[in-house]
């Protein structure tokens, strides 16, 4: 979708049809691009405003979600501010159910975007700012509790196909249409598994050689089928450490990348200062995996990644170093 073409008939309308950027600045000296796509520049300055506008009228149309029932979902912050923007516009009550580990800028930006938000304590032990396995099992725990207290619609990211279809329907043809059909590559962190599915699939339906890769917090790569050294990590919004995800199941993968969360946070701030982006962990850790990729198996391709979702929602973190006159 053109978003700059029209007039909006509500801001849902502005959602996807984000801008794919060269990083020219970032590959200096690498044989190959990288081609990012800009998700923090949706309304709720993330990619999952997508899913959560596709999800929803999805259950519109199958007549699941009837008007003035409410919403439930568990949710790092992104799909919730989604699904906040969502249902305020379309007159839904919605729920947001959250860890204490996320930053606290999203659960305010929720709650100003009208959701009532639940958040839910970490597990016994858990660091703050890091959610682990455990941790989202509390979460999933609440969310449960609520729908059945209030009748609700879950709008459930990790098995609501609308997830992986919100991406294969636009974010992936996208990236196709963008690039003249260049893209030869696609890497992504995986939470759900949602983004990855759908734009695999995409790119795979143009072109059946584009190779995909899996990203994973170093510590915790149980897709790629290793042992949890470390299920903490600052990667927010995925690398959970849940070996099976829905949308993966049959899926063909090509590789997988683990990132440790130094070269996530290192690569976010090269983005921000060499080119001007100013992304979260996720998606440096998606940069940083095209990066090692171009420098391995990908040498001379271009590879496409989402830069999921906006700095501004980690100023409360170490993502972003301090002021020296703070
Ligand atoms: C910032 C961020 N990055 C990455 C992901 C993972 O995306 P997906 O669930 O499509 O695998 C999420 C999901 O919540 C997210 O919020």
């Amino acid at each position: 979708m053109d978003r700059s073409a029209k007039i909006c008939k509500s801001v849902n309308e502005a959602i996807g049809g984000t801008p794919l950027v060269e990083l020219s600045r970032l590959t200096r000296g690498l044989e190959g691009r990288v081609l990012a796509k800009l998700e923090y520049l949706n309304p709720g300055f993330s990619k999952k405003d997508r899913i959560a506008l596709q999800m929803i009228e999805e259950a519109e149309r199958s007549g699941e979600l009837q008007p003035g029932r409410t919403v439930v979902e568990l949710t790092s912050g992104n799909t919730g501010t989604g699904l906040a923007i969502v249902c305020a516009v379309k007159g839904y009550p919605f729920v947001a159910v959250m860890s204490r580990g996320n930053s606290i800028e999203r659960a305010r930006m929720m709650a100003a975007l009208g959701a009532e938000v639940v958040l839910v304590d970490q597990a016994p032990g858990a660091v703050p700012g890091q959610v682990s396995g455990e941790s989202l099992a509390l979460v999933e725990e609440a969310a449960r509790g609520i729908v059945a207290e209030r009748g609700a619609f879950r709008a459930d990211q990790f098995s609501l196909e609308g997830n992986y279809r919100a991406h294969y329907l636009h974010t992936g043809p996208e990236i196709i249409a963008q690039s003249n059909g260049s893209v030869q590559a696609f890497c992504d962190f995986a939470g759900t598994g949602g983004s990855f599915a759908g734009v695999s699939r995409a790119l795979r339906e143009q072109d059946p050689r584009a190779l995909c890769f899996v990203v994973e917090p170093a510590g915790a790569a149980v897709l790629a089928g290793c042992a949890i050294t470390s299920s903490e990590h600052k990667i927010q919004g995925g690398g959970y450490s849940l070996k099976e995800l829905k949308f993966l199941e049959g899926l063909r993968i090509d590789g997988y990348v683990q990132v440790t969360d130094r070269e996530a946070i290192a690569t976010s701030r090269r983005l921000a200062a060499e080119e001007g982006i100013f992304a979260g962990f996720s998606s440096g850790a998606n940069a940083a995996a095209a990066l090692k990729l171009l420098e391995g198996p990908c040498r001379g391709k271009t590879i496409a990644v989402l830069l999921c979702d906006s700095g501004l929602k980690y100023l409360s973190t170490d993502l972003w170093p301090p002021l020296e006159s703070e």
